[in-house]
């Protein structure tokens, strides 16, 4: 089976690769691979891809990921959120190919008595949210076979995310103030990546169209315990000389230009049940994570 992964450089692309089955025929493209270098936000460009490898299946690990700029750039985040899924699903509706691509918690605001499932109503109020949630829409439209996943709060040793960010100011012995009143699934890139590819190999089980799944990490936390918990898990690892403290504030201390979710608790049952994959717990997957952590140069 040929498969296709786009955004190969981000977090998650690189933990894709790295768990890649060796039964499958992988490529790669990134902004500035080698061998297929490609702006996904040029739709000639994206067409010509994969009109020349034709693939089984399109991995799309591509996004626009910036929350807070997508507020003031909201056509460049449509184009790689809502339009770039689309052109993926149009082509493979064409060629009789299969997509699987993300989404996000954005996609819901307000606070359930429970974890956010696939059929709840989503209300995103961001740029970035409502970008996401119109790709799943142009996926479903398509009427491809297809795979969106939604996850939440992603992680890995690798710079640009929330652990990283404060695991550098840590080793640097400076104490942290983290938003305690947002609630959500830190996901490990390594385990997202793992589901991805067990979702893959039970790919006959899925119904033709599109099938919405939710997977994320299956310890609820805020981001002050999240982060408490990683500073914790680091000390003991080695990967900081010593805990730092870790001081709760409210949202309203850390103002962000995108308004965030107080509620990214995503229930991951229907991609565990057709996958036999459970999504790591928080403690499961810290450990794996920081496994991988090599210090930056200093
Ligand atoms: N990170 C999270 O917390 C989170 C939470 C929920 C959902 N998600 C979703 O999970 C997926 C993977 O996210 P991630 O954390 O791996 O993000 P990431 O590290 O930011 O990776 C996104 C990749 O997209 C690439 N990209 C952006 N614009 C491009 C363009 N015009 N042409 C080619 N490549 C382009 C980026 O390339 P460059 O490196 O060259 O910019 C980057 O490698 C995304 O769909 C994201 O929306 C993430």
């Amino acid at each position: 089976m040929r498969v296709l992964l786009l955004g190969a450089a981000g977090q998650l692309g690189q933990h894709l690769q790295a768990a890649c089955p060796p039964s499958l025929e992988l490529s790669i493209s990134s902004r500035s691979d080698a061998r297929h270098p490609c702006d996904m936000s040029d739709r000639k460009a994206v067409i010509g891809l994969l009109d020349t490898l034709k693939p089984d299946i399109i991995l799309n690990a591509a996004a626009w990921t910036a929350v807070d700029a997508a507020e003031e750039h909201p056509e460049q985040a449509y184009r790689l959120n809502a339009e770039l899924p689309g052109w993926l699903a149009g082509w493979c509706k064409q060629h009789a190919g299969g997509l699987i691509t993300y989404s996000t918690d954005y996609v819901f605001c307000g606070q359930p008595d429970r974890a956010w499932r696939e059929n709840d109503r989503p209300d995103p109020r961001s740029v970035y949210g409502q970008s996401k949630l119109e790709g799943e829409q142009q996926v479903a439209a398509s009427g491809a076979k297809s795979a969106v996943i939604r996850t939440a709060w992603v992680y890995s040793h690798l710079p640009g995310n929330f652990l990283s960010a404060i695991l550098a100011r840590a080793a640097d012995g400076q104490p942290l103030k983290v938003v305690a009143d947002q609630q959500g699934s830190p996901t490990w890139a390594g385990d997202l990546a793992a589901v991805t590819w067990a979702l893959l190999s039970r790919w006959h089980r899925l119904d033709p169209g599109t099938t919405l799944f939710h997977a994320a990490g299956a310890t609820p936390l805020s981001w002050h315990a999240f982060a408490s918990l990683a500073v914790s898990y680091a000390g003991k690892a080695g990967r900081i000389a010593a805990p730092v403290a870790v001081e709760p504030i409210d949202s309203s201390q850390w103002p962000q230009r995108a308004e965030r979710p107080c509620w990214s608790v995503l229930d991951s049952s229907r991609i565990e049940y057709i996958t036999g994959h459970s999504m790591m717990t928080a403690d499961q997957a810290l450990e794996a994570c920081l496994k991988q952590w090599r210090p930056t140069p200093s």
